[in-house]
């Protein structure tokens, strides 16, 4: 077998976590990040037969939890309390690859969480988000959460109402309307951890690569760690623009017209009912 530690799967889930919290998004045990796997990229690191333990879900009932359709699916996933600081450092403990077990009713652990950790205590939101992308896009792999810092001020003077809060990022930047036109779906604060931010995320997910939790932080979906990133920082920089101006006069804006000059010179469907 070879060293799990070299796979470039793993290199570069730690080469993210570090990235974020170097942006200052994941303070203590802030964020967590998941990451659906193959399992041909796995079979020359890992016995697949082999499971160190078995792991139950926590947070969720049974009753109202269903995974089944993740059934032997396989997640790189990082540890709750653990932080990302320490990710890249010593992988071995704070992140785990973990599969979806008969029914989806819990997880075979495979590697990782060496000292006895578990995955992130947002694991239900990550399944049900994974469960409700792949239904739209097969090809959806990655789950992350983090804090960004103007997104989450954002959340406190703008109104939570998604369509509202699309628009204004889009005409915080150019490039934004063209990096998510499916937009941002906002949820209000909820209590995190639960069954029920778990459901409501996931059907937010429905319809948008990116949810915000008011006053929390937000969840991006997408094909490659490169992109989910991708969107998060994107989304973050647009709250930034937000929150150094927002307060000044508006002199100039990116206008509606020009929003629907860009989606069709890049070529991209933009959520409905947003562009007047
Ligand atoms: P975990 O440490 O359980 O991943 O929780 C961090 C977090 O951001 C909760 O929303
Ligand atoms: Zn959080």
């Amino acid at each position: 077998m070879k060293n799990i530690l070299e796979a470039k799967f793993l290199k570069e889930f730690c080469a993210t976590a570090s990235n974020m919290y170097r942006l200052g998004w994941d303070e203590r045990n802030g964020g967590n990040i998941s990451y659906l796997l193959k399992e041909e990229e796995l079979k020359d690191y890992l016995d697949l037969d082999h499971v160190e333990r078995k792991i139950p879900f926590m947070g969720v009932k049974e009753t109202a939890f269903d995974a089944s359709f993740l059934e032997g699916k396989i997640f790189l996933v990082t540890g709750t309390g653990r932080y990302f600081k320490n990710v890249e450092g010593d992988p071995e403990n704070n992140l785990g690859i973990v599969r979806i077990g008969k029914g989806g009713k819990d997880l075979d652990l495979l590697w990782g969480f060496a000292d006895g950790g578990r995955p992130t205590s947002e694991f239900p939101a990550h399944m049900m988000s994974h469960m409700a992308r792949l239904k739209t896009d097969p090809e959806n792999r990655v789950v992350m959460h983090t804090h960004p810092t103007n997104l989450l001020a954002m959340t406190y003077v703008h109104e939570l109402d998604s369509a509202k809060f699309t628009h204004t990022l889009w005409e915080m930047s150019t490039e934004c309307v063209v990096v998510f036109p499916d937009g941002v779906e906002v949820l209000p604060w909820m209590l995190c951890g639960t069954n029920e931010i778990g459901v409501a995320t996931s059907q937010k997910m429905m319809q948008s690569r990116v949810v915000i939790w008011s006053m929390h932080g937000i969840y991006g979906a997408g094909r490659t760690l490169d992109e989910t990133f991708g969107f998060i920082v994107t989304v973050e920089e647009a709250a930034q623009i937000y929150m150094l101006t927002s307060h000044l006069p508006r002199k100039n804006t990116i206008t509606d017209a020009q929003l629907k000059e860009l989606a069709d010179f890049f070529g991209v469907q933009v959520k409905e009912g947003i562009i007047g």
